[in-house]
């Protein structure tokens, strides 16, 4: 198996070389400043390392790899508009820097930059891989309209909330997974044993991901905290909380007021840990569906590593 550090290498070469074909304007600034945070790159890592494990090189999937990474920074642009998010990888972010419309159209040209990208794929895979790229896009919309309408619904389910975070997140990752195993000409059942690991890998990854926007910390996250608090967001957090009492009302409140009385609550109520615990179960599920595909000893362990880096991540 080829290194993580050489995977990223890779990685961002071809990007740079993708970037490359685009002017210097106003329509693209605002991307080239949000790729040029970088971020944690974990779908192209995906994508380039199951590519890998299933015997194709990096250069085979880098038109999926950049095409997840595209689309998945194209939803960034719009998620911290919806969710009136001030930074994003420790930097202010696009809407705020820039505007709200740049965010929007520099956000829709990422868009079309994912298919663009994808347009360099083998011919052969290329309808199987837009298939899938598109249903995944579809779901991404469906899980952020979830998402929003929770906000303003008081008794969603943990269910719920899992559906949610299935839609919005996890189904991105495992399409990464997938689009890894189909540019290395895997077959129908190795690409969808490929997506489930993904899909369960992509839970635990949102599960932290709230988790972190309560208890993390903005100089590790880069993100502002208690983000999540402030929206009345329905994270598993919140969910938990309120089932064990019906979390304090913060009305008249100052935004850190609000926030720390709310986490308080959460602490109280033991919500912290049970987090941890469902996340923990969702990475022990990926490890699971990871067994399945039966990989030679030394590619099992390097993507149990990856599975323990996402359940211990504090960025
Ligand atoms: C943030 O994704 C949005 C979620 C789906 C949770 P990442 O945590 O992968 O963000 P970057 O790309 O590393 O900044
Ligand atoms: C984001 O979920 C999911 C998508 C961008 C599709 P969040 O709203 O929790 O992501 P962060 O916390 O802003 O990165
Ligand atoms: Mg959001
Ligand atoms: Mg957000
Ligand atoms: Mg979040």
């Amino acid at each position: 198996m080829i290194t993580t550090e050489q995977l990223q290498k890779d990685f961002s070469s071809g990007l740079s070389t993708f970037l490359s074909n685009y002017p210097e304007s106003n329509l693209f600034g605002p991307i080239r400043y949000l790729l040029s945070l970088g971020g944690k790159r974990i779908r192209p890592l995906l994508a380039l390392s199951v590519s890998n494990a299933e015997g194709a090189t990096s250069e085979d999937a880098m038109p999926a790899s950049l095409a997840v990474e595209f689309f998945h920074n194209f939803t960034l642009m719009h998620d911290d508009i919806m969710d009136n998010a001030p930074l994003r990888r420790g930097k202010v972010t696009v809407h705020e820097k820039y505007s709200k419309n740049a965010a929007i159209l520099s956000g829709d040209a990422l868009f079309t930059a994912a298919y663009q990208a994808l347009e360099l794929a083998n011919p052969e895979h290329l309808p199987q891989l837009l298939r899938l790229l598109n249903k995944t896009s579809m779901e991404v919309c469906e899980g952020q309209q979830l998402d929003l309408d929770y906000e303003s619904l008081g008794d969603v389910t943990q269910e719920m909330y899992l559906e949610m975070i299935r839609l919005k997140t996890s189904v991105l990752l495992a399409a990464s997974c997938s689009m890894g195993a189909i540019c290395a000409g895997a077959d129908d059942e190795r690409v969808q044993l490929w997506y489930e690991f993904g899909e369960k890998l992509g839970l635990a990854f949102q599960l932290q991901d709230d988790y972190l926007d309560t208890f993390g910390l903005e100089k590790s996250t880069g993100k502002k905290v208690g983000g999540d608090i402030l929206a009345d967001k329905k994270t598993f957090l919140h969910i938990h909380s309120s089932a064990v009492k019906e979390l304090p009302s913060a009305s008249g409140l100052s935004d850190d007021d609000k926030i720390d009385l709310i986490k308080t609550a959460m602490k109280d109520r033991g919500s912290d840990l049970a987090a941890k615990n469902k996340m923990t179960a969702y990475s022990e599920n990926a490890r699971k569906a990871l067994e399945l595909l039966d990989l030679d000893s030394s590619l099992n362990t390097w993507f149990e590593e990856l599975l323990f880096s996402v359940t211990q991540r504090v960025s």
